[in-house]
């Protein structure tokens, strides 16, 4: 199996600077080599290219929408290309608006070959806000939403066909911020979510066979993984740290049970800031999370 690596070096959707230096601080943790070594070729297409990060203030509740509409269009075309060839795109952020285009192009090549959809949305946060319930405008807050067709046009529309996704075809796990509106669009579309509360009551084994329950070998299976879904005391290296996410165990489990399916078929890797992180531990544990999901176990030999 071949992994298409897409760089997508931008911060234009979050509220600090600097989850554009995320790929490069994934290839300096040995992404390439750990994917090598694990028998996968590996082809490294380098960094897209976009606007600049021009920090302006949000306009109409939405803030950079022309720079993330281009940065998404990039993606789109990128992850597109890769599922064309056959490859498994991993779109290494950024920031987690990203998701949209990596995430429409999965859509389209879902319907255009007629497999199923399964997302899992990997967050301490639920990435569902809208132009008029945002606390601050800010793109990588709007994905969720956007890619089940509420968003701003450009947007919700890459797939060539709105909503990319239905609330059915995603999973929302390790969430333990939600803003006000959020909640109410969330209970509206009626999306599963596995909150930090039940992962503490069920147990994280019970929430991964939930969450992938009812997949079989017509499903592509996509992981959407935002660096702030795990504990900031393992992950510092993130812009929006939120206190009491999963331990290196339980992600560490997650990555193996998603592995043990086989259906993995694309992946996000977003909101590593390398800015904020101590010596790149959260690149290193990145790249160590990934070997996992990738098929790494401890004894059996494969
Ligand atoms: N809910 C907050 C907002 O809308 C934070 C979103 C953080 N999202 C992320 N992908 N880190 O601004
Ligand atoms: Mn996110
Ligand atoms: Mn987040
Ligand atoms: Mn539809």
């Amino acid at each position: 199996k071949t992994i298409s690596l897409i760089g997508a070096p931008t911060d234009v959707g979050a509220s600090v600077r600097g989850a554009g230096m995320g790929p490069d601080a994934l290839r300096v943790a040995g992404l390439n080599e750990a994917l090598a070594a694990r028998q996968f070729h590996v082809i490294d297409h380098g960094n897209l290219h976009g606007p600049a990060n021009p920090w302006q203030q949000p306009v109409n509740g939405l803030r950079h929408l022309k720079e993330a509409i281009d940065w998404n269009q990039a993606v789109y075309d990128a992850v597109n290309q890769a599922l064309i060839q056959g490859h498994l795109p991993m779109m290494l952020g950024g920031d987690h608006c990203l998701a949209i285009g990596s995430i429409s192009a999965v859509a389209a090549h879902c319907r255009r070959i007629g497999k199923k959809l399964r997302v899992l949305w990997f967050d301490a946060h639920a990435d569902s806000n809208l132009s008029t319930i945002s606390p601050t405008g800010n793109i990588h807050g709007m994905p969720v939403a956007c890619l089940m067709g509420h968003g701003p046009q450009e947007l919700i529309s890459y797939a060539g066909h709105t909503p990319a996704i239905h609330p059915a075809d995603i999973r929302l796990i390790g969430i333990r911020s939600v803003d006000a509106g959020e909640k109410k669009f969330i209970h509206d579309m009626g999306m599963q979510v596995f909150d930090m509360r039940y992962i503490d009551e069920y147990g994280m084994r019970n929430v991964m066979s939930s969450a992938l329950a009812d997949l079989d070998a017509d499903t592509h299976l996509h992981v959407s993984f935002d660096m702030d879904c795990l504990d900031p005391g393992i992950a510092p290296g993130v812009g929006t740290a939120v206190l009491g996410g999963p331990t290196y165990r339980e992600a560490q489990l997650c990555m193996e049970m998603i592995a043990d399916t086989g259906l993995l078929a694309s992946l996000d890797l977003v909101e590593l800031n390398p800015a904020l992180d101590i010596r790149n531990q959260t690149a290193i544990l990145a790249v160590d999370l990934i070997e996992s999901l990738f098929g790494k176990s401890t004894l059996v030999r494969m």
